[in-house]
């Protein structure tokens, strides 16, 4: 297999952990490239059930080699309390889990700022985020006044993590929120760094010896195009790129060097947090998503806000990440469903538009031109063949792909491993 990039089509939560968790028996090298702590993959393997959020799934597939990239923004005390999940279940991460050199460290202080970000904000404009620090970090790396890995491996860590401390604390005390104490921040990373220092090392060259040698990557992209800091509902979005360019950016590895694009793309629609969302339905048809689906955030255990299939946001993935194929997920939450509908294209203020606008407040007044598919029924569950669908759940993936311009290449049915179907020619 050649070096493929798997993104998130919608805003997250479309079960990209259990898709990469059936990829990685292909590749060699599991990569994470951007995001942090905020994500949550979930994969479940027999009756077990694993919520990873910054270490790649590949971990769970014994004698695959991971990478968390330099586009990664990282908790080193969450990532050690991760990793001690991790090898608690008897998998191993030495030689297996490299952390890059530079990726950016996300501190305490990132998340006080974030809390306070959220609560100074007005009421209905706060993001909802997952209060992990995500964007703090992110700022500073922009700002160029975040520290890195390299750093914390470095004598001089002390003293560079002072003067940040009393940065940040002198802003948290002008919002009169609590200050940080140095001395336990310090304790805390320099505990970390015991179990973290010797996966620290130089991502971009490991990974660059490993294409040349032929190997194989996957990119584990966190979140969704819809939350991408560039391509989402901005800002109501996360802070880094979720789009496949954030691949090449958040690990070393140039464009030119990956191949296939492949898309997780929701049966229906979810979103955590605030901001637009065209297909949401506030009715019992949402509810019944949402039980049926399961739809809690990973992270935060939030209720996921759910809605019908928006093909003019699949669309948007499409043109923005190039995607080849669709694994699409969850197409058994419609088991029960008499009539699907499927979003085609959006009203606003009375004229169709067949794209998501830039402007939240246009998007949030887009109402969603719906055609109905009928539902199947009948219980997709234990299905393993593509042609012992039912005709209508065929269908609906028929529909789906023509409305997306991308065929569907890989079929979840359910949470567990085997319910996964991947698929050739489609007309058995
Ligand atoms: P942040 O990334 O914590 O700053 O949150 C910004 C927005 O992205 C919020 O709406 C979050 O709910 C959302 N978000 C961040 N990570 C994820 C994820 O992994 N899945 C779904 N939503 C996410």
């Amino acid at each position: 297999m050649s070096n493929t990039i798997l993104i998130g089509a919608q805003w997250g939560d479309e079960g990209k952990g259990k898709i990469i968790d059936v990829l990685t028996e292909r590749v060699d090298w599991v990569v994470r490239p951007q995001g942090g702590n905020n994500a949550g993959h979930t994969v479940e393997i027999g009756e077990e059930r694993f919520v990873l959020h910054l270490v790649p799934s590949g971990i769970l597939t014994p004698g695959k080699r991971c990478v968390i990239g330099n586009g990664v923004v990282l908790d080193p005390v969450a990532l050690v309390e991760e990793i001690k999940g991790v090898t608690g279940r008897g998998l191993s991460v030495e030689g297996r889990l490299f952390i890059s050199d530079r990726a950016h460290v996300v501190f305490p202080y990132h998340r006080m700022l974030d809390a306070q970000g959220e609560a100074r904000r007005a009421k209905g404009d706060q993001i909802g985020t997952t209060m992990r620090g995500i964007g703090p970090a992110y700022g500073d790396k922009a700002a160029r006044f975040g520290l890195r890995m390299c750093d914390l491996v470095d004598p001089e860590f002390p003293a560079l993590l002072r003067a940040r401390v009393e940065e940040k604390n002198r802003i948290l005390a002008a919002m009169g929120a609590p200050v940080v104490v140095y001395d336990e921040i310090l304790a805390a990373t320099q505990k970390a760094m015991e179990v973290l220092r010797p996966l620290v090392c130089d991502t971009v060259s490991l990974l660059h010896a490993a294409v040349g040698r032929g190997e194989s990557l996957l990119f584990e992209g966190a979140q969704g195009i819809m939350l991408d800091i560039d391509f989402g509902t901005y800002p109501y979005v996360t802070s880094s790129n979720a789009s496949s360019g954030g691949a090449s950016t958040g690990s070393g590895v140039p464009p030119s060097r990956i191949d296939h694009v492949v898309g997780v793309l929701k049966a229906y629609t979810t979103r955590v947090g605030e901001g637009p969302f065209p297909t949401e339905l506030l009715d019992a048809t949402g509810e019944e998503l949402r039980r049926v689906g399961r739809e809690f955030g990973a992270t935060t255990g939030r209720p996921r806000r759910c809605g019908w299939f928006d093909a003019v946001v699949a669309r948007h993935a499409v043109m923005t990440c190039g995607v080849d194929e669709w694994a699409l997920t969850k197409l058994d939450v419609f088991d029960g469903f008499e009539t699907l509908k499927i979003c085609v294209a959006y009203d606003l203020d009375g004229r169709r538009i067949e794209h998501f606008p830039a402007n939240i407040r246009e998007a949030a007044r887009c109402k969603p031109v719906y055609e109905d598919m009928p539902g199947w029924r009948s219980s997709t569950r234990d299905i393993l063949r593509y042609g012992d669908l039912p005709a209508a759940a065929k269908r609906y993936i028929a529909r789906l792909e023509q409305v997306t311009g991308v065929p569907v290449g890989i079929l979840s049915l359910g949470p567990r491993r085997e319910s996964t179907l991947v698929l050739g020619e489609k007309d058995a």
